[in-house]
């Protein structure tokens, strides 16, 4: 079992024949750690897991803080997605290749908290805090909050400087995590509605519904202040180790048809190598308590969130242009032929999965191992 996005020592991080042998049918593993971050995380099996997950394997894990926000209701949504047939089976048809080398397994019914929601209640005036987890094998959330206001408090657990989200758009690729307060602004019988415009098949989410009651207050509530920040070792940036992890292969690459189906016929690679569970050889090596960038470079034609284990790191740029928020994320997704850098002090010693979160990607090959020694 691996615990995304929490700092654990090596020997807890779950992940099979790398930290751990996988824990057989009868067994019992105990793990053990401390939580050093208070946020939204998430858990879930690293062994074949675009089938353990695909299937349901997953769950939130919460890290409260010493002095939470203050809202009415602080919600947990576990998004996610499944393929279902006719009789609400779950469809046994995991590790297509074509699906492998496009965008993944993406599901036909979406779900939070394992149910096909319809509507949630609300009363005007109440400030939410939304957790939203993305759970999903492959699928990338961008969720409109309609007639609503919604600002980011934290991403992948970590606190961020209140903002509205860019294009009013919630975008969550799998296994990221944003942590949203929501005022809710109506009046008491309306409803608004949460959509996800993510791919070009819009649908309605959730329709949030407000109770008849009268409002809670009159006056909404002050500007939000920002969340106390978990204590990040802050990357050196200037005499930072820099790397580079090119993300290449999978359909429609550019250059020739089939691309990346040929070579071992995985599909997907980081620094033309295709990872496997079999070979865990580290592709770099970074000396414990030094600062490093690596810089991905995306050259291929789908998006990728890609996940480093043990560490949270800044995002320090994107496509060369410095971020505003040199945000703390765990998983950073990065448009096609697009680049992001990331920046973090290696202080977590062990040998550590950086890898895309998208499943059958993962299983594709574009994974990798990060050494910190
Ligand atoms: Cu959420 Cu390598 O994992
Ligand atoms: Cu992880
Ligand atoms: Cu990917």
């Amino acid at each position: 079992m691996h615990w995304h996005g929490v700092r654990v020592p090596n020997a807890m991080d779950g992940v099979p024949f790398l930290t751990q042998k996988p824990i057989a049918p009868g067994e019992t593993f105990t793990y053990e750690f401390d939580v050093p971050d208070a946020g939204t995380y998430w858990y879930h099996p690293h062994h074949h897991s675009a089938e353990q997950v695909g299937r349901g394997l997953a769950g939130a894990l919460i890290v409260e803080e010493s002095e939470p926000l203050v809202v009415n209701r602080d919600l947990v949504w576990v998004l996610r997605d499944w393929r279902l047939a006719r009789d609400a089976s779950i469809v046994n048809d995991f590790g297509d290749r074509m699906e492998v080398t496009m965008a993944g397994r993406i599901g036909n019914v979406v779900t939070i908290n394992g149910h096909v929601p319809e509507k949630i209640s609300v009363l005007a005036g109440e400030r939410l805090r939304l957790r939203l987890i993305n759970a999903a094998p492959a699928r990338i959330f961008g969720l409109e909050f309609r007639d609503l206001r919604p600002l980011i408090v934290a991403l992948d657990g970590q606190p961020v400087e209140p903002r509205e989200p860019s294009d009013n758009r919630v975008v969550l690729g799998p296994a990221m995590r944003a942590d949203v307060l929501l005022d809710m602004s109506g009046t008491p019988g309306a409803t608004a509605s949460v959509v996800d415009t993510f791919y070009r098949d819009f649908y309605k989410l959730v329709e949030l519904e407000y109770g008849k009651e009268p409002l809670l207050r009159a006056q909404p509530l002050h500007a939000p202040s920002r969340i106390r920040s978990n204590t990040m070792p802050e990357p050196d940036i200037d005499n930072a180790e820099k790397h580079t992890a090119v993300l290449g292969g999978g359909m429609m690459s550019g250059r020739g048809m089939m691309m990346g189906m040929s070579g071992n016929g995985m599909g997907w690679s980081i620094n033309n190598v295709a990872g496997t569970s079999h070979d865990m050889t580290p592709m770099i090596t970074l000396s414990r308590g030094r600062s490093c960038v690596i810089s991905i470079r995306n050259e291929t034609a789908w998006f990728h969130p890609i996940h480093l284990h043990g560490h949270s790191f800044r995002v320090i740029a994107r496509n060369g242009q410095p971020t505003r928020d040199r945000e703390w994320l765990d998983t950073v997704l990065i448009p096609p032929r697009e680049t992001a850098d990331i920046a973090f002090v290696a202080d977590n010693p062990g040998d550590w999965m950086f890898h895309c979160h998208i499943l059958d990607h993962q299983d594709g090959g574009m994974t990798a191992v990060i050494r910190v020694a």
